[in-house]
């Protein structure tokens, strides 16, 4: 499909780029053909998103993982296209959640489409990627199912808030059911449908779950931080939906004067208090608690690696995490 947007990772082995660009191709025209319906409104409305770009991390993390057996080019693709599907359904259904006008650079579909066909789209979505699923075996089914059952307690987490509970413990442990599940899921199975051993795929998995949490924490950091032309998404978001994310729990922990609280409660009826609380976060080190944390999770996940064969998917593996690091979208 069109404008994707494929990490820039610098693969020195010409037949892993090549497997890698006829892998993506692939998943492509999977998206392509398996999200048209007979009736053409909702083809038109299931494609709004795939059409619109996106980074396409889950199913590159497929095939990279897949290079430790046997990879089949044609498998892959599809566990790669029915990943990207229930990423793209969680997003329909993200945006009408959290009430967003903005994804992948366009309006989103519930601005553009309404809340009831978004939904609905991302419900579609959810049954092609189980179609393309049952294609490759029930362990495929089974782990796509119950890791979309905890993407889901994630994000009915993230709503329900973290009540008594320590606000970063239950900030991580959300990370890592609504985003880091389906991460780690796109890895290991990467690494299953290619008969990679078990230790690898431990390990895959591992270091696929760190930078999930990881990625997720530098996705909180750009709601912030970022620029809307590079991520496709409004700034301040999540301070408009009363989501507190890593920089500003941090923040809070270290605010003696406790003006953050209320400037966080006022700025729900007043988006321009947004650059003030950013500010603020700034001054209290926020920003920098989160970025330590993120940079901790990407050496978590490189020494996961060690367990991996050494070589050129190794490599791709190590200058994925680093790009994560550094990424503006
Ligand atoms: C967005 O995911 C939602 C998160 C889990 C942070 P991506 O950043 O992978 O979104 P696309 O696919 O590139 O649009
Ligand atoms: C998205 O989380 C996670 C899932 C869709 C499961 P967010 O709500 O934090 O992500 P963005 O910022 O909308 O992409
Ligand atoms: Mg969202
Ligand atoms: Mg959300």
């Amino acid at each position: 499909m069109s404008k994707v947007n494929v990490p820039e990772i610098l693969i020195g082995d010409e037949k892993l780029k090549e497997f890698l660009s006829k892998g993506i191709k692939r998943t492509e025209e999977f998206l392509e053909i398996e999200s048209a319906s007979p009736y053409n409104p909702l083809t038109e409305i299931t494609q709004h998103l795939l059409l619109a770009g996106g980074k396409r991390i889950r199913p590159v993390l497929v095939f990279l993982s897949a290079q430790f057996g046997k990879p089949d080019i044609d498998r892959l693709a599809k566990v790669a296209a029915a990943i990207e599907f229930i990423h793209v359904a969680t997003l329909y259904h993200d945006d009408v959640m959290d009430e967003a006008l903005l994804r992948r650079g366009v309006e989103s579909a519930n601005a553009k489409f309404g809340n009831t066909n978004a939904i609905l789209a991302g419900d579609f979505l959810f049954s092609r990627a189980s179609a393309i699923a049952a294609e490759l075996g029930p362990h495929v089914v089974t782990t796509l199912a119950d890791t979309l059952s905890v993407l889901c307690e994630g994000q009915i987490r993230e709503a329900m808030g973290a009540g008594d509970s320590d606000p970063i413990k239950h900030y991580l442990e959300v990370l890592k059911q609504k985003t880091g599940s389906l991460i780690e899921t796109s890895a290991a199975l990467g690494a299953y449908l290619s008969g990679a051993d078990d230790v690898v795929t431990a390990a895959l998995s591992n270091y696929a779950q760190n930078i999930g949490l990881a990625f997720q924490i530098s996705d909180d950091i750009l709601d912030l931080k970022g620029d809307s032309a590079k991520s496709g998404k409004m700034i301040g978001k999540d301070l408009l939906e009363g989501i507190h994310t890593l920089p500003v729990l941090s923040a809070l922990s270290l605010d003696k004067e406790e003006s953050l609280k209320q400037l966080l409660v006022e700025v729900r009826k007043n988006p321009e208090l947004i650059q003030t609380i950013i500010d603020k976060v700034t001054n209290l080190g926020g920003f920098d608690v989160a970025t330590l944390h993120l940079e901790s999770l990407i050496d978590q996940a490189m020494t996961s690696l060690d367990s991996v064969p050494k070589g050129s998917a190794r490599d791709a593996l190590v200058q994925f995490a680093e790009w994560l690091t550094k990424r503006n979208s």
